[in-house]
């Protein structure tokens, strides 16, 4: 079955002023690389050639000028203008002739994720896949308030809140999503919430409400981070510096991984 990937590099970065004023987000340095190669790297690890960036109209001429087709990384990139940030599924409505009959590895533009079961992990995530399920990842955090929220009871996900208000529990659910094909269907039904966007936790609600929904808990041995804020992005950054530094290698590299995944 193919997989196609969708990385989401719009949105208005506003926790990120002044830098987002001048450039996309997702273009600003983690450490030693741009933000981009940290999702791109996370979608090729899983397999995925085919990748479909999402950004405003002015971003695509940068990236395109930057990644270009992706042939150099045996990719097939394609890029969809989304002016505005009109929630996670929506790019789903944007990339639909994009995806086809295939399933999606949608992956947050913002998103590091790094250790040594992380593979396995997405390997997990594909095999739902092949199953027709969905399924996310989800991580254990500290403050959890600034992400969605699985609630467990019984080790099982019973519900998906976004940003909640009152504590639910320590799993954040992380931006990466395998979605099986009908995500196109689900979401062109959504509505959009209170804050005028169409939400990811509605998404994956459809599934986990049809017992479609599998949550792939990362553990103690994986490193995710988003780098929506200034203190996020400068921990990301101080991360791969010393795993770097430590081993001498350098890690979420597009041109390593397309040798590694025999991309090229
Ligand atoms: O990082 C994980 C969290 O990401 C999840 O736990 C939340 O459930 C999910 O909603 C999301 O929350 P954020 O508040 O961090 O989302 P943000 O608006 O920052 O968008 C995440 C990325 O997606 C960011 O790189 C911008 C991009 N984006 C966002 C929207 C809403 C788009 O490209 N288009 C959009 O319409």
């Amino acid at each position: 079955m193919r997989i196609k990937g969708i990385l989401l590099a719009g949105g208005h970065g506003t926790r990120l002023w002044p830098m987002t004023k001048l450039v996309s987000k997702q273009m600003l340095n983690v450490y030693d690389k741009p933000m981009i190669f940290y999702p791109l790297s996370t979608l090729m690890l899983a397999g995925v050639k085919d990748i479909c960036i999402v950004t405003q109209d002015e971003n695509i001429k940068l990236y395109e000028r930057f990644l270009g087709t992706g042939a150099a990384l045996g990719l097939n990139l394609t890029y969809q203008s989304q002016n505005e940030p009109t929630g996670l599924p929506d790019a789903i409505n944007l990339t639909k002739d994009f995806i086809g009959k295939s399933s999606v590895i949608l992956a947050l533009g913002d998103n590091i994720f790094y250790g040594r079961d992380f593979e396995e992990q997405l390997k997990s995530g594909v095999e739902s896949l092949n199953n027709n399920t969905a399924s996310i990842l989800i991580h254990k955090v500290r403050d959890p308030s600034k992400f969605g929220v699985a609630k467990i009871v019984n080790n099982k996900v019973v519900e998906l809140i976004e940003k909640p208000k009152k504590f639910v529990s320590n799993y954040a659910i992380t931006g990466l999503y395998f979605l099986p094909n009908d995500c196109v269907d689900y979401s062109s039904k959504l509505k959009p919430s209170e804050r005028g966007e169409l939400e990811i936790t509605d998404l994956l609600d459809c599934y986990l409400n049809n017992d479609r929904l599998i949550d792939i808990k990362t553990g103690r041995g994986t490193y995710w981070t988003d780098c929506g804020t200034v203190s996020s992005l400068n921990d990301a950054s101080n991360f791969v510096k010393a795993i770097q530094d430590s081993q001498g290698l350098v890690i979420c590299a597009p041109e390593e991984l397309a040798i590694y995944k025999s991309f090229i």
